[in-house]
């Protein structure tokens, strides 16, 4: 049984390894998402590959939000995985694309927690964003592009004051392609962890590093605002709360935010 410290500790990546990923650079384009699913309908082979950019003229954030991004300051990338995972299991792309973001960042002595489902705060501000996008075949994932937006040194933020980087937290300026290979290795982990299907072990690390699971924290849906803790993630990846009152009330993606 792990405390924080020696489960995270087991995910410590050697930087001396590397990944198989096939890093794919271009300088311009509407969305690394985009071009990806562009590349595939065209029948493009791109299981095991990154696509990045230093541009995004078009970046796609969450609830159709634009990701904002400086040309060449942060990472903006897709990972294409090919998964063949169950449709019922596509939630665990989301939970390992969190855990090697958390992981990465331990790495560099920054704690972060999620925020369900995807993002990831570091002393309340969010330093990355997720967006997954998959294709499904039959009851199988043919193609799973997780796009990731990693604040690295950007210092401002004019859309979003709730955002933070690597450079605001720690002072310094990063190299992007070193940062890459870097993040690349945690995720490789537990991109390994899911191939082996070790279900348990990711979900036991996603809750630990889940914000909201130890102390009562402010939601809100469409009819009001609540305080209510997290009583459990179900493996579809819906949030089940429990308010003070002990009432129990289950949510999918969009329905319900966390105040913060
Ligand atoms: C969010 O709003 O939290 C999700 C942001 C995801 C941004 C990344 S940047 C690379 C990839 N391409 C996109 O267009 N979006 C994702």
């Amino acid at each position: 049984r792990g405390t924080k410290q020696n489960v995270i500790a087991r995910y410590e990546a050697n930087e001396t390894m590397k990944t198989d990923y096939k890093v794919i650079h271009i300088p311009e384009i509407d969305s690394t998402n985009n071009y990806a699913q562009k590349l595939i309908d065209e029948q493009y082979d791109l299981c095991n590959s990154v696509i990045i950019t230093d541009f995004q003229t078009l970046g796609k954030g969450s609830y159709n939000n634009h990701w904002e991004s400086k040309r060449a300051e942060n990472l903006t990338f897709s990972v294409i995985l090919c998964p063949a995972l169950e449709v019922s299991n596509q939630f665990y792309l989301s939970k390992i694309a969190s855990l090697s973001l958390i992981s990465y960042l331990e790495s560099l002595s920054i704690t972060a927690k999620i925020k369900w489902p995807n993002d990831i705060l570091v002393e309340n501000k969010k330093i990355t964003g997720i967006l997954i996008e998959n294709s499904i075949i039959g009851s199988k994932i043919s193609n799973s592009i997780i796009g990731i937006g990693l604040n690295i040194n950007q210092k401002e933020f004019s859309l979003n004051p709730k955002a933070t980087s690597l450079s605001i937290l720690s002072g310094f300026e990063y190299n992007l392609k070193k940062e890459l290979d870097t993040f690349l290795l945690h995720f490789k982990k537990f991109e390994n962890n899911l191939n082996k299907k070790e279900f348990d072990f990711i979900n036991k690390n996603y809750f630990l590093h889940l914000l909201g699971v130890n102390s009562y924290l402010r939601y809100k849906n469409k009819e009001k605002t609540f305080e209510a803790v997290i009583e459990n993630i179900e493996e579809n990846g819906k949030l089940v709360l429990k308010s003070k009152s002990g009432e129990i009330m289950k949510f999918g993606f969009k329905e319900v935010e966390l105040i913060y």
